[in-house]
């Protein structure tokens, strides 16, 4: 574990955890008062869960940046429970790991064991999605992707594709889990777009919880309620891929029946692009380690950070997907 900076050059283990009650900028964290000192920086990352092909590389590309990075990951799945996340923060706090990184389930909630961080000396930092905490001195740092911007993106697609139809074009969405920032986020940046143009219906919006199987369930209900479904907004492609199977299971054809656009563009959502099932993906990029260990480092070294480090994305069409699919590494 990191031994404080401050720390060494002072020589004073009280001096040291006095300051890091304090919460001094450029703090190590707990290095100062855990027992070792090998010069190793310790993180604990509490993720959401397994829930999606997104999730997965996401998780992969923080344990590999982290060994790549010699730094030790403490890593625990909360299985899209935000008891569970609070849960794995107060054990890193109680480890004195010298700094916290998560993705948080959903927006809400997360005061006071931030607070509970901060008051330890450990830094934190957010990785792909936010809190909706107004004091923003409780997490050094946000890297992730603009959810907003996606949601705009697919519904920009959406008004184009259906620019010529007399309309109504009647649409159906697969919400993410209630309360995360991408569900709330990508309704949002959608409606913005489409919601003033009289001419689209969204018939039904229901969440999918980012799931294959509860996309199939509730696109299965929506199939039944609504006989003439022109598009589907899934917020993820496993929403999208769980509700081709309920669609093909329904006798019609994904992708041209009913047109499908979702968003993250992994490779068996860009493989259903490619076969024409889904028509349109906004990318949203879950390689966040690299970028998630080196922030550390400069947390933890004292350097300034950005509050804000934004993901760069792009867009699919079918023959885009079809190029980039043999290179398409998650
Ligand atoms: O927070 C990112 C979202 O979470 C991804 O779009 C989705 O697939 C995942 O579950």
């Amino acid at each position: 574990m990191l031994r404080k900076v401050s720390a060494v050059v002072l020589g004073g283990v009280l001096i040291a955890a006095t300051l890091a009650a304090c919460g001094g900028e450029g703090s190590g964290g707990g290095g100062a008062a855990s027992g070792k000192d090998d010069g190793k920086i310790v993180m604990g990352f509490s993720q959401v869960g397994a829930e999606s092909g997104w999730r997965t590389a996401n998780t992969k590309s923080i344990q590999e940046s982290a060994a790549a990075a010699g730094i030790e990951l403490k890593f625990s799945d909360a299985q899209q429970k935000q008891e569970n996340q609070i849960k794995a923060i107060r054990s890193f706090i109680s480890q004195k790991v010298d700094i916290i990184a998560f993705s948080p389930v959903v927006e809400s909630g997360w005061d006071t064991v931030l607070k509970e961080a901060k008051a330890a000396g450990i830094p934190v930092i957010l990785t792909d999605r936010a809190v909706d905490s107004p004091d923003k001195t409780l997490y050094k740092t946000f890297i992730g992707s603009d959810f907003v911007l996606e949601g705009k993106k697919a519904g920009e697609w959406v008004k184009q594709e259906f620019a010529s139809a007399a309309g109504p074009v009647n649409m159906v969405e697969l919400q993410g889990n209630t309360g995360a920032a991408p569900a709330i986020d990508r309704k949002e940046g959608f409606e913005s777009v489409i919601g003033s143009d009289p001419k689209f219906k969204m018939l039904a919006s229901q969440p999918g919880d980012f799931t294959r199987a509860k996309g199939k369930e509730v696109m299965d209900a929506f199939l039944k309620a609504n006989p003439d479904i022109d598009l589907l907004y899934a917020h993820n492609d496993d929403m999208g891929l769980g509700a081709i199977e309920a669609i093909e299971a329904a006798g019609k054809k994904p992708g041209t029946d009913i047109k499908i656009v979702t968003v993250d563009a992994v490779k068996d959502g860009m493989q259903a692009l490619s076969d024409g099932k889904i028509n349109f993906i906004v990318e949203c990029s879950p390689l966040l380690g690299p970028q998630l260990m080196d922030l550390a480092k400069k947390v933890l070294n004292g350097e300034t950070i950005p509050t804000r480090v934004l993901t760069e994305e792009t867009t699919f069409t079918q023959d885009q997907a079809k190029a980039a699919l043999p290179e398409r590494k998650y």
